[in-house]
């Protein structure tokens, strides 16, 4: 192995190397750099060698030639295999191209880890024709991609943005527990286990231990995952998914709804005024317009109606919920009546024909959570509706789901009842309602959904980094 790359020694003679990533390497124009990487693309001619490298801080042309490029390692090069190279930053000749407008032009190298060729070869294992279910045990790899790892990027940019914008909402972050024993959003999607031989579940939403929070710290917010048990094999759905939530004291629910508006549009204005993540955003979704605010204000009842005036219909369903069917095995479809659940399908068209963000808000009691305040209610209508709101964007649906909670002690207590759950499991979020309540509200918004939105992409699956769904726990 030594006796093939022999011939290659680092020249004493020339002035020192700085260590250095590839986002950096604009300081270092016309110095000599030391940077190591993945060979993310290779073209070798007879003379020469060129390398794009990636080092996960962005991309790098180097030009291999002469002594440095008739090594045994220099003519079996494989793609993916890591390299550290040394040479001069040199602005590209006029009329060429080159990530960050400069290139390596290398006087020393080493090979830190080959990669496989042949029949083992990256793009052997992974390519454009690898088929969806194999291209998810692939995640790993598939991740090294141009576009999976400016995805991945920008999930970053968001989640640093949004708490810039909360700290300067004065809103401070908390880290509530996972293991949990309360449900938030229903028993029926809860995950289950085993803790030392009580039962538990997998957190659905951080809310209760937020609202906990306000009277210790004020405002507050969580970025935490959330796990629904949900068989729903859809774009939008996964059984993990990262949970940006807020909880906030002293509102009303214009108040929640200005906040929520608020806080992705700042989060949004610091993205597009920041040239990385503006280029990554560039790049993903070169249409993306910051939207205009204020938002879409729509009740439910008015989006009922409106479903109705477009034709938008849903399918009847017996009362165990399951669509009816006529004699042709077609689903029978109805109009929508206020009452009705708006089903994610209904939901999409509606948001898709409005074209931008809509706030729908002011849902049946029945529909929604036992903790959502209620609004008064109307004379004659025996519909109770909530202080609840979803935020729906074009392509993707519901992003974010809030309201308004119970502040009430008693109303709480009524509350548990209706629905059948035992208060003792809940004493410590009743004791909100004991020790000096107030009026509140919050809401849990679905990061890898917002990032579909953001850089328009067909499923939240390629917003996770290992994404989970029925049936899919790895890698
Ligand atoms: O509407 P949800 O269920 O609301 C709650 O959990 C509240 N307790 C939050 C709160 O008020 N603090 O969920 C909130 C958001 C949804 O709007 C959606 O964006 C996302 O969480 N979400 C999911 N994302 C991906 N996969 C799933 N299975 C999701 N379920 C909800």
């Amino acid at each position: 192995e030594e006796s093939k790359n022999i011939a290659l020694m680092e020249d004493a003679n020339l002035p020192k190397p700085t260590k250095t990533k590839i986002s950096q390497l604009a300081a270092h124009r016309s110095k000599r750099a030391r940077v190591s990487g993945w060979v993310h693309r290779l073209r070798q001619q007879k003379d020469i060698t060129f390398i794009t490298l990636r080092d996960g801080t962005g991309y790098l042309q180097a030009v291999l030639s002469g002594r440095v490029n008739q090594t045994y390692h220099a003519l079996t090069l494989t793609l993916e295999s890591t390299v550290e190279l040394v040479g001069n930053v040199q602005v590209v000749p006029e009329g060429k191209t080159a990530p960050g407008g400069h290139e390596l032009i290398v006087d020393y190298w080493q090979l830190i880890g080959a990669a496989p060729g042949a029949e083992d070869a990256f793009t052997n294992r992974l390519n454009e024709k690898t088929n969806p279910s194999i291209q998810a045990d692939l995640r790993h790899l598939v991740i090294r991609g141009e576009t999976a790892s400016a995805v991945l990027r920008l999930r970053a940019a968001l989640l640093a943005a949004f708490r810039q914008t909360y700290a300067k909402h004065s809103t401070i972050e908390v880290t509530p527990p996972c293991l949990v024993q309360t449900m938030v959003e229903g028993g029926a999607t809860l995950f289950k286990l085993d803790y030392y031989g009580q039962p538990a579940f997998l957190t659905q939403s951080s809310q209760l231990y937020l609202e906990t929070c306000l009277p210790s710290l004020g405002d507050v917010y969580c970025v935490q995952e959330s796990f629904r048990a949900e068989n729903s094999h859809t774009r939008r759905h996964l059984s993990e998914y990262t949970h940006l939530e807020a909880e906030l004291g002293f509102i009303n629910f214009d108040d929640l709804m200005a906040h929520i508006e608020a806080m992705i549009c700042e989060s949004v204005d610091i993205l597009l005024a920041d040239p990385n993540s503006a280029a990554l955003i560039k790049q993903l979704n070169p249409k993306f317009q910051a939207p205009s605010r204020p938002f879409l204000r729509l009740s439910y009842v008015d989006a009922i109606a409106w479903l109705n005036e477009h034709g938008i219909k849903r399918p009847e369903e017996d009362k165990d919920g399951n669509p009816i069917k006529d004699k042709s095995g077609k689903e029978i479809m109805v109009e929508h009546a206020v009452g009705d659940d708006i089903a994610e399908a209904a939901e999409r068209q509606m948001t898709d024909i409005i074209g931008k963000p809509v706030f729908l808000y002011g849902f049946p009691a029945e529909l929604k959570a036992f903790y959502m305040k209620r609004m008064p209610q109307k004379e004659g209508s025996d519909v109770l509706f909530t202080e609840s709101c979803d935020l729906l964007m074009p392509n993707v649906g519901e992003i974010v789901g809030g309201s308004m909670r119970i502040a009430d002690y008693d109303e709480m207590i009524a509350a548990y009842k209706r629905e059948g759950m035992d208060p003792s499991a809940y004493y410590w979020y009743t004791d909100q309602r004991k020790y000096g309540t107030c009026e509140h509200g919050g809401y849990g918004l679905g990061v890898e959904r917002l990032l579909a939105w953001l850089a328009d992409r067909f499923t939240v699956r390629e917003c996770s980094l290992y994404p989970r769904w029925p049936e899919r726990a790895t890698p």
